[in-house]
């Protein structure tokens, strides 16, 4: 796991004594786990619902009901800037995608374009721009590498080399699937490859080779939240790459 440490996000750490988290895609199978993990331990926890969401009184009462308080800030660069100075988190929380079918849906084209690359450099953009440095953690994926021919993981491998030349404080997590019975949306070919591919890493673990299961085996939303949570908060200023492997070594044992 590589680990850089910048000297400016050293210099903005001594201002905050607690953590303080904006959870962008909080409505999301990742973001509603993030959003509920950060409550248990306390922290103070902004959920960003996307303004004009079909189901957003539902999302404002759950996030309620867990001690959240709810933004609905328009997805506009200076809105979301002011959203960050007023609230200003210490740990901004980008779990923001879409899926091809979903983008069918919405009317998008080009949607890991505009929405997974899109909606997070506007996020990092603003970000930079509040003027606190939030530590800024990036759902980014395995494989991720900007030049691919795969859209997917090439606009993620941008988003990446950006946030890296920020002088932001991040943490990127590359985990491989993220699949569980619990998720709401039905995606049934993702479900049954992560199936698939889970029961050959088992298979090669009982037959001893145990290291392709921690990198490569999938995640549920609530397991990939205590992981992602757990490496957020454990430093304020750290600049740090994430794989599967350690996102699921940082799973407290009573979660995992
Ligand atoms: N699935 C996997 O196996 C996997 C593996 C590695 C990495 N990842 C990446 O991890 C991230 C989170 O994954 P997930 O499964 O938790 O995602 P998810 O359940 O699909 O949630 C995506 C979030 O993005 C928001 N969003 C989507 N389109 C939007 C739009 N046009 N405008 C504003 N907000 C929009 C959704 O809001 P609404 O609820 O309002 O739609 C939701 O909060 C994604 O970038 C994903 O690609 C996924």
């Amino acid at each position: 796991m590589p680990t850089v440490t910048g000297s400016f996000a050293a210099s903005f750490s001594a201002s905050f004594s607690t953590a303080a988290a904006f959870v962008a895609g909080a409505t999301g199978y990742t973001g509603r786990a993030v959003v509920a993990a950060l409550r248990t331990r306390g922290v103070e926890t902004v959920a960003h619902i996307r303004p004009g969401s079909v189901n957003g009184a539902e999302w404002r009462a759950r996030f309620e009901a867990l001690g959240a308080t709810v933004d609905e800030s328009p997805w506009e660069p200076a809105a979301i800037v002011a959203a960050l100075t007023t609230h200003r988190p210490t740990h901004l929380f980008a779990l923001l995608g879409t899926t091809r079918a979903r983008a069918k849906r919405e009317g998008i084209t080009a949607p890991y374009e505009t929405v997974d690359y899109g909606l997070t450099k506007l996020l990092l953009d603003a970000a930079s721009a509040c003027g606190h440095g939030p530590r800024f953690i990036y759902l980014s994926a395995l494989g991720a590498r900007e030049g691919t021919s795969n859209p997917y993981l090439s606009v993620r491998g941008r988003l990446e080399r950006e946030l890296q030349a920020s002088r932001l404080p991040f943490l990127i997590a590359r985990p491989a699937f993220i699949s569980g019975r619990d998720r709401e949306e039905s995606r049934p070919t993702e479900r049954a490859v992560s199936l698939l591919v889970d029961a050959a890493l088992r298979g090669l673990a009982t037959a001893g080779l145990s290291g392709p299961q921690r990198r490569f085996a999938s995640l549920t939303g609530r397991q990939l939240a205590e992981g992602l949570t757990a490496l957020a908060l454990a430093a304020r200023d750290a600049r740090t790459i994430a794989d599967a492997a350690a996102i699921r070594g940082a799973i407290p044992a009573e979660q995992a």
